[in-house]
């Protein structure tokens, strides 16, 4: 049974059709011409319109047009009268699923109909697979599969629409300005500005002007009157990148603003209010900067409201193929390169590798090898060079091993399709042992 619309301007094709489709178990909706049909389908819910083609108002191609737009899994068929078939190919072009010529038999229309709808159905559950795909290994740009992530993606739907202030922690490249941009695009604030403080990059004399803001003639150089980027932000999110950074005379000024997001110009004498979200970020450890007297501790705690601490990348090896398919794609795509994949060496190499410079390191990478592969996949040589630097520089043999460890544990309880008495057998270990290794590397959560 489908959710039918029929658009026709003569009454008697129009009720043969309904009656028709009705009998056969369908729930039918009908419009006696275009204007109202677009209407109608610009409210949804249907799962196939039949339109004729030739109305007076707007035509069935406008119909058409509508229905592919707000309907994107609905299914159009277009009736024309005999002898017009321009009109029924260009209908085709524009995404008619199909089209009938009046007058026709009612067991042929019958046929066509269901088979619409089927493909409507198809194309439904198509497009749930992918919903489903995007909410399990993606969210905004953030891509991986590991639990850690996941988590993550529960963390920031969850924190995004509140105005919990932010902090993102985790070494370089790991992807703290991608989850604060995530933390910005999931809430009401989206299509409000995402401001950057690069507080690394901003000199100690300019940093108060920079984010307040100054009155013509504040200081010397001060021409002009000057929004800080505070204003800049408003009704959105500031990202303070490398917050550990902030000089300790400019920490004090943003303790207040993010006590009561107020503040003055630098020379001005009136108070201004802004509604932002406060997200920071820096990939070191705050709390050693507090006990160094580097990082104000009143500050920390007004920052660190929820906290979220992005792993590095060699923790989480699942996310290594994804990622590097990720990036494959993309960048052979930038490139203009037929690459499909990674051959299971070059993979391997990837897998085990240790990235200190994190997605960033795998994304450079693997920009490199495309540039160097010919073929259609990408070998081991190509991603090889840095592994060698990598080894040279020392391997941690304590680290590599449990590593290994863990991906053995990993790939028998998959084996084991999750039984865990099982996967301790294909291991050879105790029940016990395998329950400590569990636990040692964070896999006992399910
Ligand atoms: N989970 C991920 N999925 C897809 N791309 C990612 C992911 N994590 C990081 N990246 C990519 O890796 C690069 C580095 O990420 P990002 O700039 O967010 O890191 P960062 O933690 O802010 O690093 P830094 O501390 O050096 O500023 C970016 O190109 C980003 O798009
Ligand atoms: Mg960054």
């Amino acid at each position: 049974m489908g959710r039918i619309l029929i658009v026709e301007d003569e009454s008697g094709m129009r009720g043969m059709l309904s009656i028709m489709l009705k009998g056969e178990g369908h729930n039918v909706e009908t419009c006696n011409d275009g204007v109202q049909g677009i209407e109608r389908v610009k409210d949804g819910d249907l799962d196939l319109v039949i339109t004729d083609l030739k109305m007076p108002g707007a035509d069935g191609i406008e119909v058409l047009k509508v229905a592919k737009r707000f309907l994107p899994a609905a299914q159009v068929i277009v009736a024309t009268a005999f002898g017009t078939t321009e009109n029924a190919v260009e209908a085709m072009k524009l995404g008619a699923y199909d089209y009938i010529q009046k007058p026709f038999k009612v067991s042929e229309i019958k046929v066509r109909v269901e088979k619409a709808l089927e493909k409507g159905r198809l194309l439904t559950e198509n497009i749930a697979l992918k919903e489903n795909q995007r909410r399990q290994y993606r969210l905004e740009n953030i891509i991986g599969k590991s639990r850690v992530i996941r988590d993550l993606f529960q963390l920031i739907e969850k924190v995004a629409p509140t105005m919990a202030n932010v902090l993102i922690l985790g070494e370089s490249g790991t992807g703290k300005e991608l989850v604060a941009r995530a933390v910005h695009g999931r809430s009401k604030r989206f299509d409000n500005p995402f401001v950057v403080v690069n507080c690394s990059a901003i000199p100690e004399t300019l940093f108060e002007s920079e984010l307040f803001g100054h009155v013509k003639g504040a200081f010397t150089g001060a021409v002009v009157d000057k929004k800080g980027l505070f204003e800049v932000a408003h009704g959105g999110t500031i990202f303070f990148d490398e917050v550990a950074d902030v000089p300790i005379p400019i920490q004090v000024k943003l303790l207040r603003v993010i006590q009561d997001r107020t503040f003055r110009n630098v020379g001005g004498i009136k108070d201004i209010t802004v509604d932002v979200r406060i997200v920071a970020a820096t990939n070191r450890n705050l709390e050693d900067e507090v006990s160094a007297g580097r990082f104000r501790e009143d500050l920390y705690y007004r920052v660190k409201v929820v906290t979220i601490e992005l792993p590095p990348l060699r923790d989480r090896a699942e996310d290594i193929p994804v990622l590097a398919t990720h990036f494959l794609n993309r960048l052979a795509l930038e490139q203009g390169k037929k690459i499909t994949g990674f051959t299971a060496e070059a993979m391997r190499a990837l897998e085990t590798f240790h990235f200190k410079g994190n997605v960033r390191q795998l994304e450079n990478m693997v920009e490199r090898a495309v540039t160097l592969t010919e073929g259609g996949l990408i070998e081991l040589q190509s991603v090889n060079t840095s592994v060698d630097a990598e080894t040279r520089e020392g391997i941690d043999f304590d680290r590599e091993v449990a590593r290994f460890e863990r991906r053995l544990i990993l790939r028998a309880l998959e084996q084991a399709g999750g039984d865990r008495q099982r996967a301790a057998e294909l291991l050879g270990l105790t029940m016990r042992s395998l329950r400590y290794r569990l636990a040692k590397y964070r896999l006992d959560a399910d």
